[in-house]
């Protein structure tokens, strides 16, 4: 089986690792030079791929990258892995599929299969998609090639998680196009679960994670709320799930992060907008958790203020850059709100995050590029007014913040099992 996987990112790349180790001869597509030349050099650029890995495959023959669209012209398979994000307007982005859709279109053969990952709103891969696709190509979706939907579901930072065990939603646009969809990912993933179609498949991810974002919302509101009350909700959380059954722990933080909660839910509301139906629960769900930085900039107000200190001139240190523990990835982080928020408050603010040492360009925090990722040391910890723990990693010496740090605001619970002293410690 000859397969192109196109995006090599954080979906695309353990994916095509994956059909490369169950026998796939697999060839990566990026538009990014730099990803093609790292996977050629067998170099990983994900702090969770191990580069030997990449470099066994490449070595073995099964796995190769390039920028050119037109070798796709021998595969069996395509499985496009590109981005989704929302506009300035926080309206769907789908410039990439539909891009990735052109480049690959003029060079598609009669009966290969197209397989869109990439999360989306119910109606993409029939609708945006194949539009694209049958224009560039002359071809007809379902007669001349195969079309299908699968969800990623990655799960970053949980070194548990396995592509191969995790079951495989699948949606096709014909009977015929499921059948095809299923004998792919039968050879690389474990369990599949087929779906009447791609519609279904596309509206089960966008479900998976507004459950999630209206959640995680839930447990930011009753954190508040607790607090307010003098309680603890991470205590209550502990108590709450030891129910055996109809609960599920989720738990509060700094604000949405990543390239999937913050974003996926507003796809649906979007779409649903053409139904002329509301998404009350999705909008509230993310207007909690929009305010949740504010929440923890009014906490830290507080720690400053009790050691009579104001925000204005208050030397600052965000602790975790990354959205979640574990993870080399700031899109959408929370941090970024917090270090705005302090920042236009007079703070001088830095960070530390052990998996991101330089903070890269990007379009939305250009301000802070370039910025360096402080020394963990007692002299340098020891100048900041307050921490404030934003993620978890576990690679961080807790204990040692302790030690070195006056004040600390957590919004993590990190310092949970930490011994500290009476007033030094505030969660948000
Ligand atoms: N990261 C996750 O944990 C996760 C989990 C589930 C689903 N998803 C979804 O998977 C999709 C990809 O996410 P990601 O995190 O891998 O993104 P990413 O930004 O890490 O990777 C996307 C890759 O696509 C490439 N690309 C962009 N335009 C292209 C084009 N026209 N042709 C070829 N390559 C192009 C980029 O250079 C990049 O390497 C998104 O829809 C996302 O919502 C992500």
């Amino acid at each position: 089986m000859n397969i192109a996987i196109i995006g090599l990112g954080y979906v695309g790349l353990p994916l095509a690792l994956q059909f490369a180790r169950s026998g796939a001869i697999v060839l990566g597509l990026d538009v990014d030079e730099a990803k093609v030349k790292a996977i050629n050099d067998g170099r990983s650029y994900i702090r969770q791929i191990d580069s030997g890995v990449i470099a066994g495959e490449v070595k073995a023959g099964r796995f190769s990258a390039s920028t050119d669209f037109s070798r796709i012209k021998d595969v069996d398979a395509l499985i496009i892995c590109v981005p989704t994000p929302l506009n300035a307007h926080r309206e769907p982005d789908l410039s990439y599929i539909v891009n990735t859709g052109k480049s690959l279109a003029p060079h598609m053969r009669k009966g290969v299969l197209v397989v869109l990952e990439s999360t989306t709103y119910p109606g993409t891969t029939e609708e945006d998609l194949r539009a694209v696709l049958e224009l560039g190509s002359g071809l007809k979706a379902g007669v001349d090639f195969h079309l299908a939907f699968s969800p990623e579901r990655e799960d970053p930072g949980n070194p548990d998680s396995k592509i191969a065990l995790i079951p495989k939603v699948i949606g096709g646009f014909t009977p015929a196009c499921l059948e095809r969809a299923k004998a792919l990912y039968g050879m690389a993933v474990k369990t599949l679960v087929p779906v009447s179609s791609c519609r279904v498949a596309e509206a089960a991810k966008l479900t998976e994670n507004i459950f999630r974002s209206v959640n995680i919302a839930l447990v930011n509101e009753l954190k508040v709320i607790y607090s307010a009350m003098g309680i603890d909700v991470w205590e209550v959380i502990e108590a709450a799930k030891t129910k055996p059954f109809g609960y599920m722990p989720f738990y509060p933080g700094p604000g949405l992060g990543g390239h999937c909660i913050p974003i996926d839910p507003f796809y649906l509301t979007w779409k649903a907008r053409e139904f002329v139906q509301s998404t009350r629960f999705i909008e509230l769900a993310g207007e909690i958790n929009t305010a949740m930085p504010d929440y923890v900039v009014a906490q830290a107000a507080a720690a400053l203020n009790a050691a009579k200190k104001p925000v204005n001139g208050s030397s600052i240190l965000i602790l975790g850059l990354a959205y979640k523990a574990e993870v080399d990835d700031d899109r959408e982080s929370p941090s970024y709100v917090l270090m705005n928020l302090f920042k236009e408050r007079g703070a001088e603010v830095s960070y530390h995050d052990p998996y991101l040492p330089v903070i890269r360009p990007t379009r939305e925090h250009s301000h802070w590029a370039g910025t360096r990722s402080v020394a963990w040391d007692e002299a340098t910890l020891k100048k900041f007014d307050l921490v404030v723990i934003a993620t978890r990693h576990q690679s961080v010496n807790y204990n040692e913040l302790a030690k070195w740090s006056a004040c600390i605001v957590d919004t993590r619970n990190a310092m949970a099992s930490v011994q500290t002293r009476p007033g030094q410690v505030y969660k948000a």
